[in-house]
């Protein structure tokens, strides 16, 4: 065998020790499907690495990322964000890079882009959870790959605000509002995709997630970004609430009392 050849042959076993971690035939053809020998290659090193033992099932597929069941090698139960690199439309991701000090310089290519997304989301994840505010743990990243905290129940993830009926909606609307504010002056983040879609419900407490396009506070388009936030959640809770949107913004941005996390 030619080095060429051999290396190729040991990538197919790493891609096939890949495929075996994850569980059912049809969840193997599902991935086969979906995911390309560069993502299998990710999926086995995090898997080398002890970050994930087993795949076992989709949360959710989309055009441009899908959402996997897994278990750590603890037994814990994990969720994997794993985007598509090939269907993303990288112009409209650079909208949110572009502008957040964190990201300079990153190359115009989609890969580049598609990874620098998943790093900016884990890194948007740890800032927001120092900050106080409830978001999956984030566990590891790597290229197109999230590891983070499964929000669910035994096997059943968490349902989004959207299709659950609140019990208490004031509390749940100061509880919200307080983590925009929390998220605002202490972690000097704007979400930037905040609606009914992307909270969790578990137990009544509210998760936030996605937040791969959530931008730094000094982002030029950062103001326009958490009114459309406000937006977002003004009308969601005016079916049950008397709301004012210029009222919450001003509570949102109001960090005398709050103080700066800094990194
Ligand atoms: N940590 C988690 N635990 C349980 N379910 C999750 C978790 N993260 C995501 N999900 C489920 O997967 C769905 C999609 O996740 P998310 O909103 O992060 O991706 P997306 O909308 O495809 O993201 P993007 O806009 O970055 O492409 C969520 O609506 C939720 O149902
Ligand atoms: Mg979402």
């Amino acid at each position: 065998m030619g080095r060429l050849e051999e290396r190729l042959s040991r990538l197919d076993r790493k891609i096939d020790a890949a495929r075996k971690r994850i569980k059912g035939v049809e969840d193997r053809q599902v991935a086969t499907e979906v995911f390309d020998r560069a993502t299998l290659l990710t999926l086995y090193d995090l898997a080398n690495r002890g970050v994930i033992d087993l795949l076992y099932g989709v949360i959710k597929t989309g055009k441009e990322a899908n959402v996997l069941k897994g278990y750590g090698k603890g037994g814990e139960p994990l969720a994997v964000k794993i985007h598509l690199v090939g269907t993303r439309n990288y112009r409209a991701m650079l909208k949110y890079i572009d502008g957040d000090y964190r990201f300079k310089g990153v190359k115009r290519s989609t890969r580049s882009v598609v990874y620098t997304w998943v790093k900016k989301e884990f890194k948007n994840m740890e800032r927001a959870l120092e900050a106080g505010v409830k978001v999956p743990m984030p566990i590891a990243y790597k290229n197109n790959v999230l590891v983070m905290e499964f929000i669910g129940k035994g096997e059943e993830p968490a349902p989004m605000l959207k299709h659950v009926f609140p019990e208490e909606p004031d509390r749940l609307y100061r509880k919200v509002l307080g983590y925009m504010r929390a998220l605002y002056c202490r972690a000097g983040l704007v979400h930037a995709d905040l609606s009914e879609y992307n909270i969790l419900m578990r137990d009544g407490t509210p998760y936030i997630i996605d937040l791969s396009q959530a931008v730094v506070i000094e982002h030029p388009q950062a103001q326009e970004f958490l009114r459309a936030d406000v937006r977002n959640m003004a009308n969601y809770f005016r079916s049950y609430l008397e709301v004012d949107e210029g009222e919450m913004l001003r509570y949102i941005t109001d960090c005398r009392r709050v103080k700066r996390w800094s990194m």
